[in-house]
């Protein structure tokens, strides 16, 4: 087997302090090899979300290792992380997150510009990545002129602009009709097919079908010995 894209150790993560200290990673233990598919499940409030914002650089564990790509990345400062996570990682939301004011074609672009792309180029790459999720005639789109799943799919477009390695989804299928979970389902099952390694936060069991392999996260910790 190659070397694990993503190696966690003994991960913690505490929220605030003293009497209100929220323990949301209790110890948790992962890893991903390359090219993988893994889904995420577990109930609300086990922590789900703050693993996947520190597998995807957004966050900081308070305690414990995260390998990423064998580099450990509390060697790096805020800013070699931006830089990790523009170069490797991907990551959907379920709220979309995309900027409302401008189009479809400037928000898929905008981690070209965070990776000093030029405009020309920029452009090209992401006519490309909208291409991909079949909203190339929406380029021109404001997120408010866009179905839900059109917004999402925009979304992918800009997680994958910049060719990660990586696509890291929260629960990309929450706030989705069934018809529009399946177009995004297909896109991520096309990324993975394509070489990526995916992980995906999921309530649903028809969406972690599509993974590989799905672990449930049971407050803070990966559950052991109980089938997912
Ligand atoms: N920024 C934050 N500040 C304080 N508590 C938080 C914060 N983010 C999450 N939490 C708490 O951490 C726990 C885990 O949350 P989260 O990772 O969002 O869980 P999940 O995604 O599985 O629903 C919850 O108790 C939540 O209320
Ligand atoms: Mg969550």
């Amino acid at each position: 087997m190659s070397a694990p894209v993503i190696e966690v150790r003994d991960l913690r993560k505490v929220y605030g302090s003293g009497d209100t200290a929220v323990h949301a990673l209790r110890g948790l233990d992962l890893t991903v090899a390359r090219g993988e598919y893994l889904a995420i499940m577990g109930t609300s409030g086990s922590g789900k979300s703050t693993l996947l914002n520190i597998l995807g650089c957004l966050d900081a564990p308070s305690s414990g290792n995260y390998l990423l790509d064998g580099i450990d990345t509390a060697e790096f400062g805020e800013a070699q992380l931006g830089l990790l996570r523009n170069r490797k990682i991907g990551f959907v939301f379920q709220s979309f997150n995309l900027i409302p004011r401008t189009t479809a074609l400037a928000n898929v672009e905008l981690p070209l510009v965070y990776a000093g792309v030029r405009r020309k180029q920029r452009r090209a790459r992401a006519l490309a990545a909208l291409q991909m999720v079949g909203l190339v005639d929406r380029a021109g789109h404001r997120p408010n002129e866009l179905s839900g799943g059109q917004q999402q799919r925009v979304a992918i477009a800009r997680a994958l602009v910049t060719a990660p390695a990586i696509v890291l989804a929260d629960e990309p299928t929450g706030n989705l009709d069934t018809r529009s979970s399946e177009d995004v389902m297909a896109i991520l099952d096309r990324l993975h097919a394509t070489g990526r390694t995916v992980v995906l936060i999921t309530h649903e069991d028809d969406v972690a079908a599509h993974a590989q392999r799905v672990v449930r996260v049971v407050d803070g910790r990966i559950a052991t010995g109980v089938a997912a």
